[in-house]
């Protein structure tokens, strides 16, 4: 096992009510900036719930926040923060509204270039404090320090992590997940899936017990994930899908272990050029991938293949390929599609994603970093 450092600072109120209890975790004197995407929060109540929650507070609102958030719509909110004087930032939606607020935490106080900054992954010295109600079971990013911003202008989107950035609390009420629309409970179970992946399936380095929460967190997405989509109220399943996207991706399971994140590196640019949802891009990548490095992953391929899926019969190039399939019907059978060419992309989209993994820098990549350009290459072929 590799040396390391586990830090997590994030309180979660999980369970029904908690929103309620935020007031006790935030400055009685704070004057609050709300943070919100197209409109769901609203729509379901969660803002005023909030509000209700702030009490006396002095209360403004930041909404519009997209999908992929941009950097010039939040460069607009730090001038609002700014003006307003706010110091406690309170995110309430998915991943985007909680990656868009840790940013806006970031620039706020950061003297210098913002984008600068973001894409050369310089470290902060400080950020604002900021909270979450995170209504979207998916990313992690209610209890990690990363974010991931898209500008625009440059068709760059880009993550960024930094101890300063973890939210103080997140809010994780599995009710709130009632009133998501069925493909984004199928892109949070697939995202959640691939987080627990891009931190497991690599090379064995004696991580026992890290392996085992990633075996359990899978197997625990794989009964729990199709329940999500037959049976949407059911709380233990919410409860259940909740909890493991936040486990999947708040550092427990990575530590001490190689990380592989290419998939997730070439699937950003799927996004920033052809607006893929982010858990789309993953179920079109990872297949291919696992293909591409099979020999460098082998021994954790056939540990997958075992305990994962329970495939013990035949020789070793039948089990893997065996999981491998295995791990692309599950993305169909949670609704996400896993070619590129159904997603309506041109065949030219290979050449662009190339073309954005040179200029900015990405390759090589992989837990050996022995994924160049021909191996990208290789990867976007078969997964288109
Ligand atoms: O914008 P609103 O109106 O709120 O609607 C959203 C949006 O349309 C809707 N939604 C969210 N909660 C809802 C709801 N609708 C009804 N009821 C609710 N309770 O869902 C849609 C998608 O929301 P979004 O926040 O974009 O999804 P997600 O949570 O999947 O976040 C995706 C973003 O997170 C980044 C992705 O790259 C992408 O930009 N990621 C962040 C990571 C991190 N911070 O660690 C890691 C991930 O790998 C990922 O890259
Ligand atoms: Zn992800």
């Amino acid at each position: 096992m590799f040396n390391f450092d586990y830090y997590n600072p994030t309180r979660v109120l999980f369970g029904t009510q908690r929103i309620a209890d935020i007031g006790q975790y935030i400055p009685a004197n704070a004057r609050v900036l709300i943070t919100y995407g197209g409109g769901s929060a609203k729509k379901f109540g969660t803002i005023d719930e909030a509000r209700k929650a702030l009490g006396d507070r002095e209360i403004f609102e930041f909404g519009g926040i997209e999908v992929n958030p941009h950097f010039e719509t939040l460069m607009i909110a730090v001038e609002l923060v700014k003006e307003k004087k706010i110091d406690f930032l309170l995110a309430v939606g998915g991943g985007s509204v909680v990656d868009a607020t840790k940013f806006i935490a970031a620039a706020v106080l950061y003297e210098g270039d913002v984008w600068n900054m973001w894409s050369k992954r310089l470290p902060l010295e400080k950020a604002m404090p900021l909270g979450c109600i995170m209504t979207l079971p998916a990313t992690g990013s209610e209890m990690n320090p990363t974010a991931v911003v898209t500008n625009v202008a440059l068709g760059a989107k880009m993550g960024f992590s930094d101890a300063h950035l973890y939210p103080q609390f997140a809010v994780l009420d599995p009710r709130k997940t009632y009133t998501l629309p069925v493909k984004q409970v199928s892109n949070g179970v697939v995202d959640a899936f691939v987080h627990v992946i891009e931190q497991y399936l690599t090379y064995p380095v004696y991580g026992k017990v890290q392996d085992r929460f990633a075996e359990g967190l899978l197997l625990t997405l794989i009964e729990e994930g199709p329940k999500a989509l037959t049976d949407p109220e059911n709380y233990d399943v919410r409860s259940t899908v909740t909890w493991s996207a936040t486990l999947a991706l708040n550092g427990l399971i990575g530590v001490g272990v190689p990380q592989d994140w290419a998939t997730h590196r070439i699937g950003h640019q799927l996004t920033a050029l052809y607006h893929l949802d982010h858990a789309e891009t993953l179920a079109v990548l990872l297949p291919s991938l696992l293909q591409v490095q099979r020999e460098t992953k082998r021994l954790k391929l056939l540990q997958y293949a075992e305990r994962v899926w329970g495939l013990t019969d035949g020789d070793e190039e039948t089990r893997i390929t065996a999981a491998i399939d295995k791990t692309r019907d599950f993305f169909d059978d949670m609704g996400v599609k896993t070619r590129i060419s159904a997603y309506g992309v041109p065949e030219k989209v290979i050449e662009e994603v190339l073309e954005n993994l040179t200029r900015f820098n990405l390759l090589p990549m992989g837990e050996h970093k022995d994924i160049d350009r021909v191996a990208a290459r290789r990867i976007l072929s078969l997964s288109y």
